[in-house]
């Protein structure tokens, strides 16, 4: 019954007609072609869901914010170009076919200097501003 409920929500409100709904739509996604969707930065868009767990592609240009997340650890896979990462003691640098995992709770400021492309997996919900509310911060179940 439970199942049943959760199937028939994301038809409803993620896909809008069953007949195209996730179990009716076992395909692959192609992640450029979903890029070429939109344009806007720093707001995460969602292509599927894994359990409680949402995939979501970012095109990133200059300087997000720095924030936390106090209840989830966040993946990053850079699919296009090289993202920075600054912590309190360090800056990473991620580049295409590389990805990060960031722990629950470690303050971290997301950058690039040239657009690239992300893939940011992390549970459902979660706002790309973490506990900060900013202009930055975006929907978090926008699908594409
Ligand atoms: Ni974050």
């Amino acid at each position: 019954m439970v199942k049943k409920l959760i199937y028939y929500t994301a038809c409803q409100f993620h896909l809008g007609f069953n007949y195209n709904c996730m179990k009716n739509n076992i395909k692959p996604i192609n992640f450029l072609k979903k890029f070429e969707k939109f344009s806007e930065h720093w707001s995460p868009k969602v292509i599927s869901e894994l359990n409680d767990y949402q995939f979501k592609l970012v095109k990133v240009k200059g300087d997000f914010i720095w924030h936390n997340h106090e209840n989830t650890d966040e993946a990053f896979i850079v699919i296009e170009g090289k993202i920075f990462i600054e912590f309190e003691a360090k800056t990473e640098e991620i580049n295409k076919g590389e990805m990060i995992v960031v722990p629950k709770g470690v303050a971290h400021r997301p950058y690039a200097k040239n657009e690239a492309k992300i893939m940011i997996i992390e549970p459902s919900g979660v706002v790309n501003t973490g506990n900060i509310t900013d202009k930055l911060t975006a929907p978090t179940d926008d699908w594409i």
